[in-house]
């Protein structure tokens, strides 16, 4: 009864890493061409969780997501493109799920645990709330299916768990079970300087992450320094076991070019790390340099992208606004 529809979101917190890209946005571009309804999201309201930041520069990031995001090829023309405080009720119903919510399900969250850390006294109540936000941000638009990294699999769960005990405790069916859409060779990008780590943005060290807007110079140093192990690469995939920093330069590669990590190895099978990583370099040159160009070019021209925002802000609020009201109802209010 719930039409075919994706709705996924990236934080303006700083600029896209290939993490984002390849975990997140290729597969944003690839549903927008298939048979959903696709809204994707700036979600600034989630950048402000793990500290305030500077003004300027959440204006200049949200802008800079919004390009990255259509030099990618998310069409403003084919998909719903947004920035959540723009759209009110993403905040009203994220209220509405604080009180649904369980403590008990929120203190769980291994995001919540690794970013609020040892000092979790002085985390703000944002970022300890920021998974029912999450929650309400899908369910607004009764997204069925939504396209992430791994990293947010728990909270596509507690997702799960938010529409269920509303359901249940209103007897409705009125939020759909959403669909997490994880896969590809590249739904966990790690760090260039720490195969335990996942690729971040808010990680301190430039060195351990490939930014968008990096240069071919930029791009080549980092994964000529990438982390690795003295051993040439196998060619068959288990020889990639306990190997987490060749199997994610072979997992880069292989969801660069579109491949599977098996047809990469059988290509690339017996190189050292000396001859793989120029290879590597190249491709993602190859693959990133337009896109950091068309991000360049649009940046160039701010009002246009606050033009495709307010545009996009109005087409979410013809459905979200029903949903919300709706809801509202239920409870009574
Ligand atoms: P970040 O961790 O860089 O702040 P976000 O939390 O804004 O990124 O995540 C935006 C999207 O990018 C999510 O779908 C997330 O799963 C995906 N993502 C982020 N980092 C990675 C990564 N290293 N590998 C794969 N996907 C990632
Ligand atoms: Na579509």
């Amino acid at each position: 009864k719930f039409t075919r529809r994706v709705f996924s979101g990236i934080q303006p917190s700083g600029g896209l890493t290939l993490g984002n890209y390849l975990g997140a946005i290729k597969r944003f571009v690839q549903m927008q061409e298939e048979d959903y309804e696709t809204i994707y999201c700036m979600v600034d309201l989630h950048a402000i969780t793990a500290k305030l930041l500077d003004p300027a520069e959440l204006r200049h990031n949200t802008r800079e997501l919004a390009a990255g995001f259509i030099a990618s090829g998310i069409s403003p023309d084919k998909s719903i493109l947004i920035n959540q405080s723009q759209v009110p009720e993403h905040a009203q119903l994220g209220w509405i799920f604080n009180c649904v919510a369980r403590m008990g399900w929120m203190s769980r969250m291994t995001q919540w645990k690794d970013k609020a850390g040892k000092n979790a006294e002085n985390a703000s109540l944002g970022l300890f709330a920021y998974p029912a936000l999450m929650a309400a941000d899908i369910l607004l638009y009764h997204a069925t299916h939504v396209p992430v990294g791994e990293d947010q699999k728990q909270h596509l769960e507690l997702t799960r768990d938010i529409a269920a005990k509303f359901n249940h405790d209103y007897g409705v069916d009125f939020f759909p079970l959403t669909e997490p859409v994880i896969k590809g060779a590249a739904t966990r990008v790690m760090s260039l300087r720490d195969g335990s780590k996942k690729m971040s943005k808010s990680d301190p060290s430039d060195a351990s992450r490939i930014n968008m807007t990096d240069d071919a110079d930029a791009i080549a140093k980092k994964i000529r320094k990438a982390k690795t192990d003295p051993d040439a690469l196998p060619s068959e995939i288990e020889g990639l076991e306990n190997r987490p920093e060749a199997r994610n330069l072979v997992n880069i590669y292989a969801a660069l070019n579109d491949q599977t990590v098996e047809e990469v190895l059988r290509e690339v099978g017996g190189d050292q790390f000396g001859v793989f990583k120029p290879k590597l370099a190249d491709l993602a040159v190859s693959k990133l340099a337009p896109i950091s160009g068309e991000m360049a070019r649009l940046m160039a021209d701010p009002a246009e992208i606050d033009r495709i925002l307010a545009k996009g802000a109005e087409q979410a609020r013809e459905i979200s606004a029903p949903i919300l009201k709706r809801t509202y109802e239920i409870i009574g209010m």
